[in-house]
């Protein structure tokens, strides 16, 4: 374990030791130790106006609490990559509000959309104080993409009356007037013509809002095109996609790919099994994950520590009043492995 590696868990294990966080710190470990970073990764902070300078308390304090314990991390990480769904109903005033909590951050801050900062507006006033909604950058020799996955078909898009109607629709979980999600045509051409410069044998991570695997249609725990976003990173070695919009933890490979979700600093929501009509509708996952207590208001909330260089991850996720979970590669299997639950390995997939 290079000292590097030693200090990033000394600097979580004082953290965890305290508190449970509602993040994700990242190392990636170079070849090099000086070459090795960490980045954090908070997501769906869901400010709520109520009326006025009043916002639903409890956001306000998941995101000022992941902001807080960000600011503590030693080492500080290089930067940070915001989830998406700063806002629930992506009001101005709420789109502010969040943005002047996540202000306080001292690394600087990656921002990727999710739905509900997206469709009162069409991303208007998002861009407007934040830039461009898909784009790639370098740090320290990873490649790092950021996707807008929350479009969605146009016909949809233009059937409501108002913006306000639209963005009700998207805002409800289950609600079967919704419409899935996708990257669309013309990002893909982006990311076909980004990914060209890179050379396969460069860590890859690119960040989602919506899962870019299909696990749940129901929910919206979609995106259309999944399938074809794989197929544009299937040839490079190490590839990590990181998503938020679950508001759970769920751990998934498919061919060489690992995806991670990140849990919400607002609430968490179920997992799908939990749901009578799921099961037949569900993919196997390559690591399964239960629910820690969902009487718990922080269920599942925890931090996880990803190697991506390797493009192996390992994970470690603290539950609340229940064990440890620890997912790590597993070099016989050729997947990871769950090592104190999952009696039976599950082949990593092909599809989903
Ligand atoms: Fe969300
Ligand atoms: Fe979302």
């Amino acid at each position: 374990m290079s000292t590097n590696r030693r200090n990033v868990l000394q600097g979580l294990g004082a953290l965890a030791a305290g508190s449970v966080l509602p993040l994700s710190l990242v190392k990636v470990a170079a070849a090099k130790a000086e070459d090795s970073f960490t980045f954090a990764f908070v997501s769906d902070s869901h400010i709520q106006q109520i009326k006025g300078a009043k916002f639903v308390r409890n956001w306000d304090r998941g995101l000022e609490r992941a902001v807080a314990e960000v600011n503590l991390m030693n080492p500080r990480p290089d930067f940070v990559v915001y989830g998406g769904d700063i806002a629930q109903l992506a009001l101005p005033a709420e789109i502010d509000h969040g943005l002047e909590i996540l202000s306080a951050l001292r690394p600087k801050v990656h921002y990727i959309l999710g739905e509900h900062d997206y469709y009162l507006d069409l991303g208007e006033y998002w861009s407007k104080q934040l830039g461009p909604q898909y784009y790639s950058f370098d740090h320290k020799g990873t490649h790092f993409v950021m996707l807008n996955s929350i479009l969605t078909h146009e016909k949809w898009v233009n059937k409501w009356s108002s913006g306000t109607e639209r963005m009700g629709v998207m805002a409800g979980l289950d609600d079967p007037r919704g419409s899935p999600f996708m990257v669309g045509e013309e990002q893909r051409n982006w990311l076909a013509a980004d990914l060209a410069k890179v050379d396969k044998a460069t860590p890859i991570v690119v960040f989602s809002h919506s899962p870019l695997q299909k696990i749940f249609k129901n929910w919206n725990f979609w995106t259309d095109d999944a399938e074809e976003v794989q197929a544009l990173l299937a040839p490079f070695d190490k590839v990590n996609v990181f998503y938020g919009h679950v508001h759970q933890i769920q751990y998934n490979q498919i061919g060489k790919i690992s995806f991670h979700a990140a849990m919400a600093t607002a609430w968490p929501w179920p997992y799908p099994e939990s749901y009578a009509q799921a099961p037949s509708q569900l993919p196997v996952l390559t690591v399964p994950m239960n629910r820690g207590d969902p009487f718990h208001e922080r269920d599942a909330t925890g931090w996880q520590f990803i190697d991506v260089q390797t493009g192996n991850a390992t994970l470690t996720y603290l539950l609340p009043d229940n064990d440890m979970r620890r997912v790590g590669w597993d070099d016989k299997r050729g997947h990871p492995m769950d090592f104190a639950y999952q009696d039976a390995p599950i082949a990593a997939q092909k599809h989903y």
